[in-house]
């Protein structure tokens, strides 16, 4: 063999390893074991869209909230036992995530059809996808393969999900423990161009923001004083919702990052992105690429899909999405 065939050679085994150690999931996993899965999922993504939009914001922020605790494990689905709390009884997703009937939809045709073959950790994985792009945002392949965890525990979506009271740094120290940068922190931010937030989340930049200030100066007052209508001090209410980005709330566009420009990201964790030079320019660039704000989205979507996964052996697939197998 002569000295650049072997060169060759050597490379070509040394790409081949990266890309098996990278390529845990993949796309299409389930087309021979479960062909319909992914088209079942979308079914019953739009029957939910159907009768509430808001789930499509559930669904997108509840893969969120899978990925960040334990990775995309499924792990946000298991419900509460009287010996333990789960992930999803954390103040951090109760009483504000939703759309979990749409995973249970999907997951009992699927198991009808094809028993015991498709993780719920990938379910949530497609359901997110046909979210974003059923409101309008950007279709793309969801590698797949992820098992499903047998852990929930509701401190622990505590400790890793980010409050919203955090600024930039604790923003982009919280992504990086999840090996996500900067940069995509801000592209996923952009999914607080849909939904809704409880008066809750954000009452203390209107009422209490600290010991000098009531009200928070960054907050466009104007849109400050919207929001104290809609969510007045001291309200009984614990359920009282504003909507995120109140000129398209059920539409991912780029105009949570006008908002945000604007002073009216309803967060501090959306308001500090002005704060930083490196984000606020992304901020900007979002709002005139549209486009390459939808597939950089896409991608930074996958990527946190790929979050801590369990492969091959590890886990299960639960029978039910909110019952760990007995
Ligand atoms: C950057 C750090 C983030 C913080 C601090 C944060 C915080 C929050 C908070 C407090 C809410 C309101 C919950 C409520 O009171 O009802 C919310 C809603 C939402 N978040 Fe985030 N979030 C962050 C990142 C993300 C990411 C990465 C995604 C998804 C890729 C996401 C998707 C959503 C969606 C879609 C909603 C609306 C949910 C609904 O309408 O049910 N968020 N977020
Ligand atoms: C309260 O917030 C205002 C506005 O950001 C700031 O100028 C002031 O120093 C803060 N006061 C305290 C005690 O942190």
């Amino acid at each position: 063999m002569t000295r650049k065939k072997l060169i060759i050679g050597l490379v070509l085994v040394v790409c081949h390893c990266v890309v098996e150690l990278e390529a845990q999931l993949q796309v299409g996993f389930y087309r021979s074991s479960c062909s319909l899965a992914e088209f079942i999922v979308k079914q019953e993504v739009r029957n939910g869209f159907i009768t509430d939009n808001g789930v499509a914001a559930g669904l997108v922020r509840m893969h969120f909230h899978d990925c960040f605790v334990r990775g995309c494990d499924a792990s946000v689905l298991i419900d509460t036992t009287p010996s333990n709390t789960a992930e999803k009884d954390s103040p951090a997703n109760n009483p504000s995530l939703r759309g979990f009937e749409v995973i249970d939809n999907a997951k009992a045709r699927i198991e009808a059809l094809c028993q015991g073959v498709v993780s719920c950790a990938d379910i949530l994985a497609f359901a997110a996808r046909d979210s974003f792009e059923i409101t309008g945002g950007l279709g793309y392949d969801v590698p797949a393969g992820r098992r499903d965890g047998r852990i929930s525990l509701a401190t622990e979506a505590s400790s890793n999900l980010p409050p919203p009271t955090f600024d930039v740094n604790q923003l982009t120290q919280t992504f990086s423990n999840k090996g996500l940068t900067q940069e995509e922190m801000v592209t996923l931010s952009g999914a607080h161009t849909i939904g809704r937030s409880h008066c809750t989340s954000f009452s203390n930049r209107l009422y209490n923001f600290n010991t000098t200030t009531s009200q928070d100066p960054s907050l466009d007052s104007l849109y400050a004083g919207q929001l104290k209508q809609q969510c007045p001090q001291g309200s009984t209410n614990p359920n009282q919702v504003v909507p995120m980005n109140p000129s398209s709330p059920t539409i991912s566009d780029v105009s949570y990052y006008r908002d945000v420009l604007a002073n009216r990201g309803l967060f501090t964790s959306d308001q500090t992105l002005l704060t930083n030079p490196k984000t606020r320019t992304e901020v900007i660039q979002n709002t005139q690429n549209p486009l390459i704000w939808r597939s950089k989205f896409a991608a930074a979507m996958v990527k946190m899909g790929q979050t801590g996964v369990l492969t091959g052996n590890a886990g299960d697939i639960r029978a039910n999405c909110r019952v760990i197998n007995s």
